[in-house]
């Protein structure tokens, strides 16, 4: 693979890839169970899944019990660097260059981990029966559904910025399977021990 590729950490793509792919299936279940039970603000004439709800709490619950504090966790530590620095809000005073539009994209990274746990923690105090009972006015649904709405804006706004910090190449190295030796899983233990052998 020629250098001049951007190349991302094989476990920064398997976290972010299974983050990405199962919180894209709890935004799509999540306007499923929307439209099914409430479409106040809307409504797509779509057949209607049997347990929608059911299957919706799934992916939610396999985000809250693994997959995003796993990918939190990797972000806090090793990607550290593609979130939000010290200096963003200093750099973001150079408008329209470079460091401008990458501050913004660390700026958003961050965001996305806040809209995710913000989506997660109030799915968690919604009740499955809250919807099929015509509950439609409950606080936490509120919040859940704004959640929604916040987040799938966070979302659109990461893709923008990755394309304008990196255009294809840089989405197309998120999802790229190939991999160096020395980012071998095999590796993976020496770092994690590394990790606290500096500490
Ligand atoms: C239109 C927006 C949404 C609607 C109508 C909706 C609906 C619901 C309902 C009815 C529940 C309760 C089901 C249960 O407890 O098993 C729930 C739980 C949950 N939702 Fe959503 N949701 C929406 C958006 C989202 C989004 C964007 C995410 C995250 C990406 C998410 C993640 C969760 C989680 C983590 C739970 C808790 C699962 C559990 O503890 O069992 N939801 N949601
Ligand atoms: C719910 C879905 C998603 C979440 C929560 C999410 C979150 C994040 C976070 C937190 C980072 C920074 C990670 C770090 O600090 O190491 C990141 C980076 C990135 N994400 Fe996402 N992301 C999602 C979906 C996507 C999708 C669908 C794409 C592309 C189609 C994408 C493309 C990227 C790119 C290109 C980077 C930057 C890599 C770099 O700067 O080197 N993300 N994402």
């Amino acid at each position: 693979m020629p250098e001049s590729k951007p190349y991302q950490p094989l476990l920064f793509r398997l976290l972010h890839g299974l983050n990405a792919a199962i919180g894209l299936l709890a935004i799509v279940t999540a306007f499923l169970v929307y439209n099914t039970y409430d479409g106040r603000f809307g409504k797509i004439p779509l057949p209607r899944i049997a347990d929608i709800i059911g299957i919706h709490g799934t992916f939610g619950k396999l985000l809250i019990l693994g997959i995003m504090p796993a990918f939190a966790l990797y972000s806090f530590h090793a990607g550290q660097k593609r979130l939000v620095q010290p200096n963003s809000f200093e750099k973001l005073a150079q408008v329209g260059k470079p460091i401008w539009w990458y501050s913004l994209h660390q700026i958003v990274n961050t965001l996305m981990l806040l809209s995710l746990t913000f989506s997660i923690a109030s799915g968690s105090m919604v009740k499955e029966e809250w919807l099929p009972a015509g509950e439609l006015t409950r606080v936490w649904y509120y919040l859940h559904l704004t959640g929604w709405a916040v987040l799938v804006s966070c979302l659109a706004i990461h893709l923008l910025m990755s394309a304008k910090v990196g255009g294809l190449p840089l989405i197309l190295s998120v999802f790229d399977s190939k991999f160096r030796p020395e980012d071998s899983p095999a590796a993976w233990w020496q770092k994690i021990r590394s990790l606290f052998d500096r500490s």
